[in-house]
């Protein structure tokens, strides 16, 4: 990351209800799903950990005991391992304690992820920061963080990732106004967002990805954002807002096209699309998966 970067703090909302995973999620969080053998919020933190980001506040719901306790030290288990003389498996239980300084508050209610940034107010305060939802992450090879915390502190305002989607009905998608979506440093003034339009609305194919970096007068604007689609606080309600506002406000909204690599574990197909991409270029796993997949799984497929 760039040293000269004055953002160090990330706010993980990870209050959601994961009705989608039922019923896994009904005594665990879906952040705590594994991706092969790291919980999925693992990944996300050690991606903000990659750009500098060493400040967290995870927004937590009712189950959040898992995820402190993943992060904290495990004396009894590590002194275990350590009496053993493991120390690769050591190494991997020690590994999630050093990703930041962490800290956790509960949103009390899931009234959206617009109400779980708000509950991130407080710890924030008066600096830009980033958002980076609990159960989506970037493939550990790239970095989308780090160009994007570039584009906040050269431009102001706030930030937000995109990627090309064939389904807009299922994101907030961008209105670039006549902006050329293709530029090549991949950065898009958005004049607007509309959360989950349908396909013949559209104001274009770039959907928003769970990576932002936010002016604080976001928390303003939050504030005074009504519920929207499902009754929830929608983020993408006011960052249309923040997007319509004069820079000196904290307002402008610019989007960096991602063509990288994405996981959604928050949804069952993608979930297992991720453990298998994962476990298939893993040195220990890869081999076996792969011939497995090849020789004996794919031609079994009807
Ligand atoms: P999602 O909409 O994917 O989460 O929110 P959800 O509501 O838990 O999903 P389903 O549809 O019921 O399965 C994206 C991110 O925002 C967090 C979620 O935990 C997830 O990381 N979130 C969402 C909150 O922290 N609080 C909320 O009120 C809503």
């Amino acid at each position: 990351m760039s040293s000269t970067s004055k953002i160090r703090k990330a706010v993980i909302p990870a209050a959601g209800l994961g009705t989608r995973f039922l019923p896994a999620t009904k005594a665990m969080p879906k952040e705590m799903l594994p991706v092969v053998d790291e919980p999925a919020i693992q990944y996300v933190v050690a991606e903000g950990s990659r750009a500098g980001l060493d400040d967290i506040l995870m927004i937590t719901g009712q189950n959040k005991k898992a995820m402190e306790d993943h992060f904290d030290r495990a004396p009894t288990l590590e002194a275990a391992l350590e009496a053993k003389g493991d120390s690769k498996k050591l190494e991997s239980v020690q590994k999630a304690t050093h990703l930041g300084d962490i800290h956790y508050v509960r949103q009390g209610e899931a009234k959206g992820l617009g109400h779980a940034v708000l509950c991130g107010k407080q710890h924030v305060g008066d600096e830009p920061f980033a958002v980076l939802l609990g159960d989506d992450f970037i493939d550990p090879a790239d970095d989308l963080l780090t160009p994007m915390i570039e584009v906040q502190q050269a431009r102001g305002g706030s930030v937000i990732a995109v990627m090309e989607v064939d389904n807009v009905s299922a994101y907030g998608v961008i209105d670039p106004g006549s902006a050329d979506t293709s530029a090549e440093d991949g950065v898009v003034p958005v004049q607007g967002l509309v959360e989950k339009p349908a396909a013949e609305d559209a104001p274009s194919n770039l959907a928003i990805i769970g990576r932002y970096v936010l002016h604080p007068a976001i928390f303003a604007e939050l504030e005074q954002t009504a519920p929207g689609k499902g009754g929830e606080i929608q983020l993408t309600d006011a960052l249309e807002a923040m997007a319509k506002k004069p820079t000196e406000e904290g307002g402008g909204v610019h989007a960096v096209v991602y063509r990288g690599r994405r996981y959604d574990t928050g949804d069952k197909l993608s979930y297992i699309k991720a453990v298998v991409t994962l476990a298939s270029e893993r040195e220990d796993l890869g081999p076996d998966l792969r011939s497995w997949l090849k020789d004996e799984f794919v031609p079994g497929l009807s």
